[in-house]
């Protein structure tokens, strides 16, 4: 069983862990081969759904969590 972890940055962005697929509302998708995205849950980022650390000259405030995914496994 695969757990993936997504952290919750104190006064920050969500962490999740790569790589993703993105696919846009138009069917478009982009691949990110990073370990680590970012993505931006203060609202305020250029760059959505990512991260550009605007969140630090806003003065967003938000707790920290930590969220477990654990993917179950399938009888087929
Ligand atoms: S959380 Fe970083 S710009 Fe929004």
């Amino acid at each position: 069983m695969d757990e993936i972890i997504i952290e919750i940055r104190k006064n920050g962005s969500i962490k999740i862990p790569g790589p993703i697929k993105i696919v846009d509302e138009e069917g478009n998708e982009t691949i990110l081969e990073k370990d680590r995205i970012s993505l931006c849950r203060c609202g305020a980022s250029k760059n959505k759904p990512f991260c550009d650390s605007t969140h630090r000259t806003i003065g967003f405030e938000g707790p920290a969590a930590t969220i477990s995914l654990i993917q179950k496994e399938r009888s087929e």
